[in-house]
């Protein structure tokens, strides 16, 4: 019998659809959210992985901003869990997927990040994460990391979520309009996610390491914003700069990255997020009219 998939943090919204998708594509998934498994606790993580074929971690401290006042909760979920992941999937000869951030870099070079460009992370969130790539990494050499950004879904919090909510009760949203990305669907990386893990889980496979998946084409927070609420009765939309808007954490005015390398050894191609965004903003208006 196949060996199932495990799931941590599969209360998140990569993690929710990560085990959605699985299965409706009738795959073994034991899925485990943060109170059937806290990924510090060691004891959890080990029985949880127990017979697993593959295991994926969805669990992290994503609050970008709180993370500047909590660091020591950031670094505990976000470096020192996925070493431990790592660790014990590599004790029992389990092959490890985690997932990290474009906020993994700084400056930007004027082009979009490749994998091996040199990290520079402008806040606790990215510095949290850097650690967890680098503890995954020296804790079990069949790993894949997938870095990723800007994720949304009809469920959870998120950047489309927020401007649907300020859009019904606001008459004008102020949005910066200088940070440059890609907007990632949930459901996109899930599938991004099963389809790496077949071609990962054959016996040959050996093209372990990191890679990039967001959405396409890049865009600004703006024009993402401009998009969510094309077509309906919008609130005023006002361009502003970064800094119009301080945050406790410092974001990358351009954290594009370069998702050639996934298509190139996965066959896996960047999906629109327009064409995803349509498909979360009908789920978000089902919702709302539950
Ligand atoms: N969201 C983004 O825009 C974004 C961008 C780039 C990369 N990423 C990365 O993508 C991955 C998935 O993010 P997401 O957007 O799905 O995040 P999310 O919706 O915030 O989900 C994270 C999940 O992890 C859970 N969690 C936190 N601490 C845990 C622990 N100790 N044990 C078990 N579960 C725990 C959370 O549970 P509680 O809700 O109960 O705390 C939550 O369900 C993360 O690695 C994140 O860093 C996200």
């Amino acid at each position: 019998m196949e060996k199932p998939l495990v799931i941590l943090g599969a209360g998140g919204q990569v993690g929710r659809q990560l085990a959605h998708q699985a299965a409706l594509q009738d795959r073994p998934v034991h899925a485990f959210n943060r109170t059937e498994a806290d990924i510090t606790a060691a004891e959890a993580v080990a029985q949880a992985i127990d017979g697993a074929g593959f295991v994926v971690n969805c669990a992290a401290y994503t609050a970008v901003d709180k993370a500047e006042t909590e660091q020591e909760a950031a670094y505990r979920i976000n470096a020192e869990a996925p070493a431990l992941i790592a660790g014990l999937c590599g004790e029992h000869d389990i092959p490890f997927l985690h997932i990290s951030t474009d906020y993994v870099f700084g400056q930007s070079l004027g082009r979009p990040w490749r994998e091996d460009d040199p990290v520079d992370p402008p806040n606790v969130y990215g510095l949290s994460k850097q650690a967890g790539e680098a503890g995954v990494r020296a804790a079990n050499p069949r790993h894949l990391i997938l870095r990723t950004a800007w994720v949304y879904d009809s469920e959870g919090s998120n950047f489309v979520r927020t401007m649907l909510r300020l859009g019904a009760t606001r008459d004008e949203l102020r949005v910066v309009g200088d940070q440059h990305g890609g907007p990632t669907a949930a459901e996109d990386i899930a599938l991004a996610i099963l389809a790496m893990i077949d071609a990962a889980s054959k016996p040959d496979f050996s093209q372990w390491g990191t890679y990039h998946f967001t959405g396409a084409p890049a865009t600004t927070w703006y024009d993402f914003a401009a998009a969510i609420f094309e077509g309906h009765a919008t609130p005023k939309l006002t361009r502003i700069a970064t800094s119009d808007y301080p945050t406790p954490a410092a974001r990358p005015a351009y954290s594009v990255l370069d998702c050639r390398k996934i298509e190139t050894v996965f066959g896996i191609a960047q999906p629109d997020w327009r064409v995803s965004l349509a498909k979360v903003l009908e789920a978000c208006a089902i919702d709302r009219s539950a």
